[in-house]
């Protein structure tokens, strides 16, 4: 039957994939399935700071420029992943005085974003990643400690500047549903545009477990966002168990699945679904989260799980 994107199209709505470098480069079985079935593509590593600016100036572009070739070639769209992060930024940021930091971030944006502005693949870009603590304060990063919250406000111009039809949108966890982190990034959005700041665009991560159960109010949720203007998206979304697998996990997983598509579905603003990889083979989470994965949407080897199957249905549906 049709694939992902095909069904995505016929809603008006992309599925993505974050890809990494490696087997991108390496395994034709994980370039077949990420190109047929994903109509956005995010690196999962290769466009962020470390990877493209190692040394102040000195960019390297060789990652960011495989992932874009690959969607090139597949007719597939780009979500930039990340311009500002507390994470795999190299110490040369962190190190800076405030000016020559807020100059550096200037000039990253400007020649990361730059790069692919006329590249009709590239079409948004997460300008700044996790801005907030787990309590809905501003995270106390490099950045705030520097800059205060105005490196927000610099960063959302300076990727304007780069890019004036690029998509510029703020991504964070644990904001799915309704809830004191996901209100902070209301407020903080609703401002920041009150401001004439170009914010167009909200990310829900979308880390999900299943013994945590799912969010409460997510549709309510992605509508609030909607109705201040913006386009609203899940960015990285995957839904991890503790292992090993089994038939009931994996169904409940598969329901979760569906109702991520199936909240985005019920939003005109809500552009579309990314998962955070698709084969349990790569996938962040077992490195993080001791004894527990299986999150995405393919077994190790390849094979659909049911909770492709959840994503392909709740698309087809309707
Ligand atoms: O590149 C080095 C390599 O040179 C070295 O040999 C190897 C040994 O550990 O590490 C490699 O770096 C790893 C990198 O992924 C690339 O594979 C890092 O150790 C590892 O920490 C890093 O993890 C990434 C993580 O972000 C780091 O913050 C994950 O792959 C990536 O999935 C994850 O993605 C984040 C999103 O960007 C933001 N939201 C949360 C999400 C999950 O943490």
């Amino acid at each position: 039957s049709a694939s992902l994107r095909e069904h995505a199209a016929a809603r008006g709505k992309f599925i993505g994939a974050a890809l990494a470098t490696s087997p991108l480069a390496n395994e034709a079985s994980y370039r077949n399935i990420a190109s047929t079935e994903f109509s956005q593509i995010t690196a999962e590593n290769a466009m962020k700071w470390d990877a493209t600016e190692p040394s102040q100036n000195q960019f390297s572009w060789s990652g960011a420029d495989a992932i874009v070739d690959f969607a090139t070639q597949n007719n597939q769209q780009v979500h930039g992943h990340t311009l500002v992060w507390h994470s795999q930024t190299p110490n040369w940021v962190q190190n800076l005085g405030a000016d020559a930091m807020r100059s550096a971030m200037q000039n990253h944006i400007a020649k990361v974003v730059g790069r692919y502005a006329s590249n009709p693949a590239v079409v948004s870009w997460d300008v700044v990643n996790e801005v907030f603590d787990d309590n809905g304060n501003m995270r106390n990063s490099f950045w705030y400690q520097k800059l205060g919250d105005s490196y927000i406000a610099d960063a959302f111009r300076a990727a304007r500047a780069a890019d004036p039809d690029a998509r510029l949108c703020i991504n964070d966890y644990n904001v799915e549903g309704v809830n004191a982190k996901s209100t902070a990034m209301y407020n903080l959005v609703r401002s920041l545009r009150a401001q004439n700041v170009p914010v167009d665009c909200v990310g829900l991560q979308g880390h999900l477990a299943i013994q945590y159960g799912f969010p409460g109010q997510v549709q309510q949720n992605l509508q609030r966002f909607a109705d201040l203007g913006v386009e609203v998206r899940f960015t990285e979304i995957d839904i991890r168990m503790q292992m090993p697998r089994d038939a009931s996990k994996d169904a409940q997983q598969a329901t979760y699945y569906s109702n991520v598509i199936n909240a985005c579905l019920a939003v005109t603003r809500c552009s579309g679904v990314t998962i955070w990889g698709f084969t349990d083979k790569y996938s962040w989470v077992p490195d993080t989260f001791s004894g527990q994965g299986a999150a995405l949407i393919y077994d190790e080897s390849y094979n659909p799980k049911p909770a492709y199957t959840a994503v392909h249905d709740a698309l087809a549906a309707g």
